[in-house]
């Protein structure tokens, strides 16, 4: 196994970016890639520059990750792009993140409707800034026929939240006696997340080097197979997720069983 991997990452090394997709294409390509694009601030003080240029380079990230993506045949990437917690931080820097919607879609759309790409979004909606949330709706209502990657903007988004939120919803059900409490099990309560219409994700890449999950995904992560890199967001590029997919690709998923010969 571990020979295996050593020549496979000396093969890479000598390989093109079209052969390295080719190749990655004809194993099994994780169906939903979540990503905690993290270390936009790092880059831009890397170079004397504000950290709203990192986000601003970040940006770009998204959309090469997306084409990749989407060419490779993932059906769902989900984006990290701004948290519950994210609202503490200077408002100068807040204000920014929550116009790079707004830019992405206003420049990038065009594109992603070209690639049948759809875009949706996860998150607390209410409390985004009107601009924001008009942009995103345009854009969820521009590409919903589109039949290629999903791609789901993470925005003023919390996992805690939406497994409270959740709850709370259920439980009103069963006081309402809609529901009986033994009603309550896995399967239900993932259909009263947001992801409720999207499969749980099969790869979770997190960038800059942070071994942490921030509150993401907490419930969907469950049997989530995580890929780490010191690489920062903004220098994220194809290469790094075709490294993540390989390594994918040499995974033994399990689920908590054993595989078919394990079994023996
Ligand atoms: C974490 O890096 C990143 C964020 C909080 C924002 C992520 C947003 C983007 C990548 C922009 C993409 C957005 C859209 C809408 C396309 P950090 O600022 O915490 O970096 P640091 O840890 O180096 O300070």
């Amino acid at each position: 196994m571990l020979h295996k991997l050593i020549r496979r990452k000396s093969e890479r090394q000598n390989q093109s970016l079209a052969e390295r997709i080719s190749l990655s294409k004809k194993e099994q390509i994780p169906g939903h890639i979540a990503i905690i694009m993290d270390g936009n601030g790092r880059w831009a003080k890397k170079r004397a520059l504000p950290r709203i240029a990192g986000h601003h380079e970040g940006m770009k990230t998204v959309r090469k990750v997306t084409l990749l993506a989407n060419e490779l045949g993932v059906k769902v990437l989900t984006v990290y792009a701004f948290s519950t917690e994210n609202w503490k931080r200077p408002k100068l820097e807040v204000d920014f993140l929550m116009r790079l919607p707004e830019e992405f879609l206003g420049t990038y759309l065009p594109e992603l409707i070209e690639k049948n790409v759809r875009v949706v979004m996860m998150g607390e909606n209410d409390t985004l800034p009107r601009h924001t949330q008009e942009a995103v709706r345009k854009a969820m209502i521009a590409t919903k026929d589109n039949t290629g990657l999903v791609l789901n903007f993470a925005l003023n988004y919390g996992s805690r939240a939406e497994i409270a939120h959740a709850m709370q919803t259920i439980a009103l059900q069963v006081k309402e006696g809609k529901l009986d409490p033994s009603d309550i099990n896995e399967n239900l309560i993932s259909e009263h997340l947001m992801t409720c219409d999207l499969p749980e994700p099969d790869l979770l890449i997190r960038t800059s080097g942070e071994v942490r999950l921030s509150n993401f995904m907490l419930w969907q992560l469950a049997y989530t197979e995580f890929w780490f890199t010191d690489t920062l967001w903004p220098d994220f590029d194809d290469h790094c997720l075709l490294d993540a997919v390989e390594s994918y690709q040499s995974r033994n998923r399990r689920y908590g069983g054993l595989k078919g010969e394990e079994k023996n």
